[in-house]
């Protein structure tokens, strides 16, 4: 088959044709009295921001020679990556290696299963541990191919190209703030990168977990956001101009997440609601007519044995 412009379609391209492009929407929280804007990551086809990035390494080594018929992705991670690549691997025709904490939630191991992928359990503490093992299978046998998005420098310049000037074109006046936590650190280095390029004079918020706020120069210690914070700073944050710090303790995340589910409609995980809180923060400090943007980074179906999904009482009795 081939596209109207005659070039020929590759397995998985319309797949990967969904990915990006996602909404920009403003919240308004009727008691604090301001605006948010997010951007609604969770939408992309496997549900989470990671998405991107997984498209963009394996379409990029396709076009450089280094996938073949019988390359094996392989991938350490703490669940979106895996799943976004056990999609993308599966739509593309390619096997899926991920090796995961055993600390990861049984939902996620499940989505990525269901891909086909194959799992590789470890029980250390950190991402060290788990890339550790990813080396060691690509030492051995030349089929693995390993995107490593910690070090991958396309993982930031996916998001200054494509997530940042996707928010450049959908939010084309002032924008003062732009607020992420960081896992591999893509996101805020790249987004902030596009956005610092219209707008200078934009205000770079780093969130981090209060109990593990590494770039606030703490310890890092046990958190309840998921996808962020790995315990150590990543390098692609390395350079980036960063204005401000905002913590937020994980239960005051998981707070705000259940006031995106409950009052907005928005069925998405902790980081996001972490994310929310920080920007709500910053737009109080900014000003009732500021232009605060953030990310909501995955959906909350996978977190369904987490803490998130505690019962509670609506207004936060425990029942
Ligand atoms: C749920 C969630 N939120 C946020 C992030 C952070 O994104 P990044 O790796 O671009 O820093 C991740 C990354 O794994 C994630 O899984």
């Amino acid at each position: 088959m081939a596209e109207p412009s005659g070039n020929p379609m590759r397995p998985g391209d319309s797949l990967l044709r969904l990915i990006g492009n996602t909404p920009l929407i403003p919240l308004h929280f009727e008691e604090e009295d301001r605006t948010v804007w997010v951007k609604c990551e969770f939408l992309n086809p496997s549900g989470s921001i990671k998405d991107r990035l997984a498209r963009t390494i394996v379409v990029d080594a396709e076009k450089r020679g280094l996938l073949t018929p019988d390359s094996i992705l392989l991938e350490c991670t703490s669940g979106n990556t895996g799943i976004a690549f056990a999609m993308i691997g599966a739509a593309r025709g390619y096997p899926v290696a991920i090796v995961i904490s055993d600390r990861a939630s049984g939902e996620r191991r499940t989505i990525i299963e269901h891909f086909g992928a194959r799992l590789i359990l470890f029980s250390g503490k950190g991402y060290q541990e788990g890339i550790e093992i990813t080396r060691r299978m690509a030492a051995d046998d030349a089929r693995y191919f390993l995107p490593c998005q910690f070090e991958n420098p396309l993982n930031a310049w996916d998001h200054e190209h494509e997530t940042g000037q996707e928010i450049l074109c959908q939010l084309p006046g002032r924008i003062d703030a732009f607020v992420s936590g960081y896992g591999t650190g893509g996101t805020l280095a790249g987004c902030s990168r596009a956005l610092l390029a219209r707008h200078p004079g934009l205000r770079v918020i780093a969130m981090e977990p209060a109990e593990s706020a590494l770039l606030a120069g703490e310890e890092a210690c046990c958190h309840w956001i998921e996808g962020i914070a790995g315990g150590f700073v990543p390098p692609l944050l390395r350079g980036l101009k960063i204005d401000a710090i905002s913590k937020v303790s994980s239960p005051e995340a998981i707070d705000m997440t259940r006031r995106l589910n409950r009052r907005f409609g928005l069925l998405v995980g902790s980081s996001s609601g972490a994310n929310v809180a920080a920007a709500l923060r910053q737009a109080l400090e900014l000003g009732k007519d500021s232009v605060v943007v953030t990310m909501l980074c995955d959906r909350a179906e996978r977190y369904f044995s987490t803490r998130l999904f505690e019962l509670q009482h609506p207004e936060g009795e425990a029942v």
